[in-house]
């Protein structure tokens, strides 16, 4: 079938909306009609080049739709069930799937790296040349052939603008809190970076009645909303020095710093703000092979725990739907955290709100 999807041919761009092949999906796979579809800082990462990828690819990571096809070896009771999205699939059979640690699984790994689905090879193509797929999800599009088991079940009365953002940002925002650091009701938490993501932690945070909760972004804007989504305090890295703002809420330091822009020099401030045997938790990512340093003496005399989180530690098949029941019930409220809206046409002014910083997450609309 033909479908519309936004393009990367070449690293650093442009991101073009151009008419695509998708094959029918075929064993264990399903084939998706995008409903939305958000956009995350590590799409840009792939866009800038930061990152290898297979080119072309389309890009898109954090997607909900709905079933419409399903190949051999899928229940067609499945057409119709609305989803969202995950780029990490269990095998079932890898050391980090049979150790329950699903996010590390090394097929979906392998799968992400070569831009393909699990069988090595491509549905979606160009003029005869295979278009690569992003992550197993590739939801700048009208359309998507994912893995079944990719394609997590969420309520039907769940807004698929909200839903799309429990594939990436939500998720690991959420859980990086409830499982990579654990967070217990009353403990201290600092939240460096207030974008989709940081937000989404602040949000794991409150859900947890963490106490206190200090957002720090240089955006105004984002401050505000971080204190909307229940931080109690909002910092300005630029008017005054984090750490010892933090250290002046929270005179020994905070039980939990949370890393979520992905520069080195805010995941030194993460774990200067940390207190003695407690965990900075980083999940931003810059470019491949940058590094940041942290005192060993001070990571050995008091107990730090430094923790890189992919996705927060998530079981996407548990974790999803057990997220979007809050939703629905309104006890985790994602309404804010989407700032702004576009169509895919529109994918180039999209990612320009994206990269400005002043956007909760941007989502396109697909329907
Ligand atoms: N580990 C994972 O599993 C995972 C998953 C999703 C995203 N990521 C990464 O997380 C990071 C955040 O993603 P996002 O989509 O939320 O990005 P985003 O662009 O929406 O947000 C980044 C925020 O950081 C703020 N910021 C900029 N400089 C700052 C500073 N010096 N101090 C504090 N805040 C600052 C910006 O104003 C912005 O609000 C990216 O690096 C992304 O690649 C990691
Ligand atoms: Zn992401
Ligand atoms: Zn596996």
């Amino acid at each position: 079938m033909r479908i519309a999807a936004a393009v990367l041919e070449v690293p650093g761009g442009p991101l073009r909306v151009a008419e695509l092949e998708l094959e029918a999906p075929r064993r264990d796979e399903v084939l998706i009609r995008l409903l939305a579809s958000g956009i995350c800082r590590s799409d840009l990462s792939l866009l800038d080049g930061k990152w290898p990828a297979p080119l072309p690819m389309v890009l898109g990571h954090e997607g909900a739709g709905i079933v419409e096809a399903v190949g051999e070896g899928v229940d067609p009771g499945r057409i119709g069930e609305h989803v969202v999205l995950t780029f990490t699939p269990a095998c079932g059979r890898c050391r980090f799937c049979l150790q329950g640690r699903v996010n590390l699984c090394t097929a979906a790994a392998r799968a992400m790296d070569l831009g393909v689905l699990p069988d090595g090879t491509t549905r979606l193509s160009h003029g005869g040349g295979p278009v690569h797929h992003l992550a197993l999800v590739s939801s700048f599009a009208t359309h998507a052939v994912v893995p079944a088991n990719g394609a997590i079940p969420v309520p039907a009365g769940l807004d698929p603008m909200l839903a799309c953002l429990l594939g990436c940002g939500v998720l690991t925002g959420v859980v990086s809190v409830t499982r990579r650091a654990n967070v217990r009701p009353g403990e201290s938490v600092a939240i460096l970076g207030c974008g989709g993501v940081g937000l989404a932690t602040v949000l794991g945070a409150s859900l947890v009645s963490a106490h206190p909760i200090v957002a720090v972004d240089p955006v105004v804007s984002k401050r505000e909303l971080a204190l909307r989504l229940g931080a109690t305090h909002a910092l300005d890295p630029s008017a005054e020095d984090p750490v010892a703002a933090i250290r002046r809420i929270v005179s020994d330091g905070v039980d939990h710093a949370f890393e979520a822009i992905g520069i080195p020099a805010v995941a030194e401030q993460a774990f200067a703000a940390t207190r003695t045997g407690g965990t900075t938790v980083l999940i931003g990512q810059p470019a491949l092979g940058v590094k940041a340093s942290f005192p060993v003496y001070d990571l050995t005399q008091f107990e730090h725990d430094v923790l890189g989180t992919h996705i927060g530690g998530a079981t996407p098949a548990l974790d999803i739907p057990v997220l979007a029941a809050l939703v629905v019930a309104g006890k985790l409220g994602l309404e804010p955290l989407v700032t702004h809206r576009y169509r895919l046409e529109e994918i180039e002014e999209a990612i320009e709100a994206t990269r400005s910083g002043n956007a909760g997450r941007v989502v396109l609309d697909l329907r």
